[in-house]
């Protein structure tokens, strides 16, 4: 098994597909992560972003068809707590921390829940979580929903890398945030990614996926119309005209 998966990529998605009815918000969709990548997604509201995510971790459901494989592995049949502890940990678009739980305790819980049962080394996670995205000594007893919006989003991300991703799937993380606080969130993905954990980045900000990401791919109606080197893809005339709706530069 091992000889199979060695040269095989961190992440790939392979013809998945989700449909709702007669609505396919998931057309098909091949692609591959390779391991210390930031892999950018884009393209307009309702174009299956989301729903992507959720049928790579199962939450809350799983793709109609079509195969996902962690190094090698398939996993679209595992559970999603079981997908989580094989590496794939994401964000959520709205706020999913538990709102009366202090910063530390909702890092804690997320290491708890992704198979750190020894309750010493989940504190130590979570601690050293909240160090890698510069979260304030001063306020992590706070409760998540006294916090800023920009500290919840450090919260989100510190959540989610003291479960110790191999993969880490952002899903709109610069929703909400002043530009400063943007040019910040971008400082924390690189940071993210020197520690190791290659990165799923779906967002609106091109100026923020053209910054951090190495590859870029663009969904329009559940099916990818563009995929490839950044700054190439947002000049491609078929991103142009279906993410904005017309010929101009999307930059
Ligand atoms: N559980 C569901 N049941 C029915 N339809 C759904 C469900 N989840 C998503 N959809 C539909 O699937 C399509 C894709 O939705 P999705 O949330 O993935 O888009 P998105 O690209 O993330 O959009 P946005 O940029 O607004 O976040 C939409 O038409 C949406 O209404
Ligand atoms: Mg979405």
């Amino acid at each position: 098994m091992a000889d199979q998966t060695h040269d095989a990529p961190l992440l790939e998605a392979r013809n998945l597909t989700r449909r709702f009815g007669a609505l396919v918000a998931v057309d098909d969709v091949s692609f591959i992560v390779e391991k210390g990548q930031v892999f950018g997604i884009a393209g307009p509201n309702g174009s299956g972003k989301s729903t992507l995510f959720n049928i790579i971790t199962g939450v809350p459901f799983r793709p109609s068809s079509g195969q996902v494989f962690l190094s090698g592995q398939p996993i679209e049949r595992l559970r999603p707590h079981q997908i989580s502890r094989a590496g794939i940990l994401r964000t959520f678009q709205k706020d999913a921390e538990f709102a009366t739980l202090s910063a530390r305790e909702n890092a804690y819980a997320s290491a708890v829940f992704c198979g750190q049962s020894d309750s010493r080394s989940a504190h130590a996670a979570a601690e050293q979580a909240l160090d890698d995205v510069s979260f304030d000594k001063g306020r992590r007893d706070r409760a998540a929903w006294a916090l800023s919006v920009f500290e919840r989003k450090q919260l989100m991300i510190a959540s989610a890398i003291a479960g110790r991703p191999k993969v880490l799937l952002l899903d709109e993380p610069a929703a909400g945030l002043t530009r400063p606080e943007i040019a910040d969130l971008a400082r924390l993905v690189r940071t993210v990614h020197e520690r190791g954990i290659t990165v799923v980045l779906i967002e609106h900000v091109l100026p923020l996926l053209l910054d951090v990401s190495q590859h870029l791919m663009i969904l329009n109606q559940g099916a990818i119309i563009a995929s490839g080197k950044p700054q190439e893809v947002v000049r491609n005339p078929l991103v142009m005209e279906a993410y904005l709706g017309k010929r101009e530069a999307v930059l």
